[in-house]
Parts: structure tokens; C-alpha cells; sequence
């Protein structure tokens, strides 16, 4: 299939890694980005051609519903990639996220990401398709952002369970991201001061996190040992 046009659906596809793979596919195959913002705040950083549903995650129902009614507009039967990559979450010092923030975690990085798993399922299986989830090193358990890592530790199970009963029909991969040069930590209300400058870049990142897309192999790490080592440069395509 590779080289074939694709229909591709990227969560979070409006900044960081995410609007970087948007960037690398969007000449060669059709895209359909969900995010939080409103269109007209959308819209204008999308490339153009590629379509866009407003569907928040921390109402992880009603997006999933208006997702798969963005996949049906679009006349799309079958769905060869669907890549969950929308993440959110809340540093705190010496101890755990509030209740809100706990709950908004986990609805946009892992209960959102189980229900659309379960629902793009047919259209995915039609395509012998491949899933994606977008997890973190963080998954191990890491202080600063417990309920962060507790939903990419949830990502992770999830995954290696539907890898298994999917398999045959729809690969199921996750993918774990190290530190990366997005806005994401600033949005979490985290300074990583000058360590920041040694972040993996996101456009690397997007590069690296294709070619791992390409192969359908999980569980996969991005981190720094294979980004020091040319792993953008030399990552297959889609
Ligand atoms: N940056 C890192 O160091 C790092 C490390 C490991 C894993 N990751 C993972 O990589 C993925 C991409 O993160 P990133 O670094 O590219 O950060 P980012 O630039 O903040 O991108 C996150 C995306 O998720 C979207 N999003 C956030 N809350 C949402 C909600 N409630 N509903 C729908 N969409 C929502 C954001 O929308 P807006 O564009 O409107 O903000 C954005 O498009 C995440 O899953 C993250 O956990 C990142």
C-alpha cells in the first residue's frame, strides 16, 4: 500500500506534532484533522485541502459521534490510517492533578481514544487499516504529571489488547513520543526551562512518528537515541 493515496484521520492535528504530520501527508494522501478549536480558528493552519471537524475530546461521546459524521460527509466507506494523537495534561508540584483536570485527562487521552477506536473500527477494517496512538515515555510514571501518565499507561494497555483482537484485520500500534519542542508543555503550565532546547523538534518527531506509522510495529519509543542517531532522516514514509 505504501505510495497509495490514503484516508487518513489525525486527532489534534491543529499544532505540535500533530499539524507537523498533517504538514508531512497532506500533498500525497486526504486528510480529515478533528480538533478543539472552532473552524474559523482551525481552518487558517490547516494546509490547504485538508478537511476538519470541531469535535472536543473532553466530551468524549459527543466528538466521537461528530467525527464519525465528519468521516460519512466525506463520503469516506473505508479509513486506511486513524492516528490518535490529541493529548492534554496539568503539571502540579508534590502531589496529584485536581479533579477536573484528572477527569479531562483521562476523557481526552484515554477515554476518547477507546471510543473511537471502537467506533472508526469498521471503517478501518474494511482498509485492513492501521490505529495509532500517540502515548508518551511518560507512561512508565512520572512525577509533575501523575494523571499524564497514568492515561498513556491506559493508552498502552489498550493498545497491546487490540493489537491482539484486531489482529489480522486492523493493526493497533502505540507509540511513545520523548520530550518534543511543542507548545504542549507551556499549555500544561510547565516551564521546562533551558532543557527545552534539546528537545526532540516536532517536525522530527512527525517525520520519525510516520515511518513508524508505515511499518505498523508496536510498542515503539521516539526518543532521543534514535533522533541523535538520524531516525527523522532515515524514517520510512506512508
Ligand atoms: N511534546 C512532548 O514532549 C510530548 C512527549 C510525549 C508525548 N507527547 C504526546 O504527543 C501528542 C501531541 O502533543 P504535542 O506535543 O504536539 O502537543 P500540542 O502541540 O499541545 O498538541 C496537542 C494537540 O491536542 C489537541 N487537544 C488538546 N486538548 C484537546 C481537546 N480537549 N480536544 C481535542 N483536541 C485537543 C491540541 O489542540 P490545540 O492545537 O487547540 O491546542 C493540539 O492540537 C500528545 O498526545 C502528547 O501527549 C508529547
Amino acid at each position: 500500500m505504501t505510495g497509495a493515496r490514503r484516508r487518513i484521520v489525525i486527532t489534534g492535528g491543529t499544532s505540535g506534532i500533530g499539524l507537523e504530520l498533517v504538514r508531512r501527508l497532506s500533498g500525497r494522501h486526504d486528510i480529515l484533522v478533528a480538533g478543539r478549536r472552532e473552524d474559523a480558528d482551525a481552518l487558517p493552519v490547516l494546509p490547504d485541502g485538508v478537511r476538519y471537524v470541531h469535535a472536543p475530546l473532553t466530551d468524549p461521546e459527543a466528538a466521537t459521534q461528530a467525527i464519525a459524521e465528519a468521516i460519512l460527509k466525506a463520503g469516506w466507506v473505508k479509513l486506511d490510517n486513524l492516528v490518535l494523537n490529541a493529548g492534554t495534561g496539568f503539571a502540579v508540584d508534590g502531589g496529584i492533578e485536581t479533579a477536573g483536570q484528572i477527569r479531562d485527562t483521562l476523557a481526552v487521552n484515554l477515554t476518547a481514544s477507546a471510543l473511537l477506536a471502537r467506533a472508526l473500527f469498521p471503517w478501518l477494517d474494511k482498509a485492513g487499516g492501521t490505529l495509532t496512538f500517540v502515548g508518551s515515555v511518560a507512561y512508565k510514571g512520572q512525577g509533575l504529571f501523575p494523571a499524564y501518565a497514568a492515561s498513556k499507561a491506559g493508552l498502552h494497555g489498550l493498545a497491546r489488547a487490540l493489537r491482539a483482537e484486531w489482529a489480522g484485520r486492523v493493526a493497533v500500534q502505540v507509540v511513545h513520543p520523548g520530550p518534543t519542542r511543542t507548545e504542549m508543555h507551556q499549555k500544561a503550565g510547565h516551564d521546562p526551562g533551558r532543557l527545552r532546547t534539546i528537545f526532540i523538534p516536532a517536525y522530527s518527531m512527525a517525520a520519525m512518528l510516520e515511518g513508524v506509522i508505515a511499518a505498523r510495529r508496536s510498542p515503539v519509543t521516539l526518543s532521543f537515541g534514535r533522533y541523535w542517531t538520524g531516525g527523522a532522516a532515515w524514517s520510512g514514509r506512508l
